[in-house]
């Protein structure tokens, strides 16, 4: 038995040994070991695993750096410049609808908010100190940072599967009756809309996460990277709905970044926004050893937030792609057009699991996808429901399609 299948079989994944042993790998790692030594089918292939955009970056991104290029001789801000933070808050009064955000308390600049989510756990476990056993619970399939992070920190990570029998989000009605999990409980991490999954929390959805934080203490991470990647209505933020309640952002934190809205993945330029107690604790151990985000990125960044020009034109070419996937996948491995996100996530389960599907596409055809099961839940309405899966982004017929794509 693996030590994945022996640890999975105690209930108990926790401690930096799982990141080390083998336990935990990035699915990048998992993939690349899957297809060594395997050549693709095709002269040339189609990368589809990584969550990169492919749309145009703004036009005026280089310039903003150049503009700024004497800050490179700087140490920049930790928490991020005043200007930056000014726009976010200001974008986050647009889009959200939020206003009154303090961009000196409520708001931190991260170096893309990979980095944020992974540090984030450190100040969720130590402001419950009393606690043996922390967990940090996790929509499941997961964003590898999440489980980083947990286990960087010591905390269990539980996986709470989001499968189609939850909805594709995490079955928050199963978890508020696991008190025992909920009383060691540090943090929960949701994803919306998610990966790679697409499925988008509503209003009332956040809103009982919400309270579940709240009426246990623990900290709501939610991950709204793909916030801005959607063909229909423009997803809920949960922003907007914490700013309803009496407790405002207690309890709350939402990430977002330039990678996904602004076709700027290189950039390395997120935020973090909420709870202004947990974010100066946050910001403290920040300002110890996270990385900063350069001075003429920053100011770029603020000019990305700034604009939403670019952000509507990328949307119109998701649009045309998602319009292909319709017409290619309607009926076929469960598809349904994601309410948000440009990851495709399908039932290969025909084809003998994600990860034989991953291997056939890439030997026969030259495209390179990525098994998404979830790992097997320890927790949660779904126990131990492992579909097989595997996703991919989609790319429009405009681009020119590849002659040697699943649906020919
Ligand atoms: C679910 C999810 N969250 C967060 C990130 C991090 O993105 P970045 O660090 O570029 O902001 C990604 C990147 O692929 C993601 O898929």
């Amino acid at each position: 038995m693996t030590k994945f299948a022996e640890r999975l079989r105690a209930g108990h994944i926790r401690g930096l040994a799982a990141l080390t042993d083998g336990t935990i790998r990035s699915p990048f790692t998992q993939l690349r070991r899957l297809l060594d030594g395997i050549e693709p089918g095709h002269a040339k292939p189609i990368e589809l695993t990584i969550g990169e955009p492919r749309e145009a970056m703004p036009e005026f991104i280089a310039a903003r750096v150049a503009e700024d290029s004497a800050s490179f001789g700087k140490y920049p801000p930790i928490r991020g410049s005043d200007a930056l933070r000014g726009a976010i808050g200001a974008w986050i009064g647009r889009r959200h609808g939020v206003t009154g955000v303090d961009p000196a308390k409520e708001i931190l600049v991260l170096n893309g908010s990979r980095e944020g989510l992974t540090f984030a756990c450190w100040p969720a476990v130590g402001r419950k100190p009393w606690l043996t056993e922390p967990a940090i619970l996790m929509c499941n399939p997961y964003y590898s940072a999440y489980v980083a992070g947990a286990l960087g920190c010591g905390a269990e990570a539980v996986f709470l599967n989001a499968t189609r029998d939850t909805g594709f989000l995490p079955d928050l009605d199963a978890l508020s009756a696991d008190t025992e999990l909920l009383a060691r409980t540090v943090a929960l991490f949701i994803g919306s809309p998610s990966n790679p999954q697409g499925a988008v929390a509503d209003p009332a959805y956040i809103a009982s996460a919400l309270s579940l934080a709240r009426r246990h203490d623990f900290m709501l991470f939610f991950d709204e990277c793909y916030s801005e990647i959607y063909t229909g209505s423009a997803p809920a933020g949960a922003l907007t709905v914490a700013a309803e309640t009496p407790g405002r952002f207690r309890n709350l934190v939402v990430f977002n970044s330039l990678s996904k809205r602004s076709n700027l993945p290189g950039l390395r330029s997120g935020f973090c926004a909420g709870d202004a107690e947990f974010l100066e604790a946050y910001a403290e151990i920040r300002n110890m050893c996270a990385p900063q985000v350069a001075g003429p990125v920053q100011h770029a960044s603020a000019a990305a937030w700034s604009d939403e020009a670019h952000v509507e034109a990328a949307r119109a070419v998701y649009r045309l792609k998602f319009n292909d996937a319709d017409a290619i996948l309607a009926g076929r491995f469960g598809y349904a057009r994601p309410a948000g996100g440009f990851c495709l996530w399908l039932d290969m389960s025909q084809f003998g699991g994600g990860a034989n599907a991953a291997v056939t596409l890439w030997k026969s055809f030259g495209v390179k996808v990525i098994p998404g099961a979830p790992s097997r839940a320890r927790t949660g309405a779904t126990r131990g429901m492992p579909i097989s899966a595997l996703r991919w982004s989609s790319r429009p017929k405009s681009s020119g399609r590849h002659s040697n794509e699943l649906s020919s």
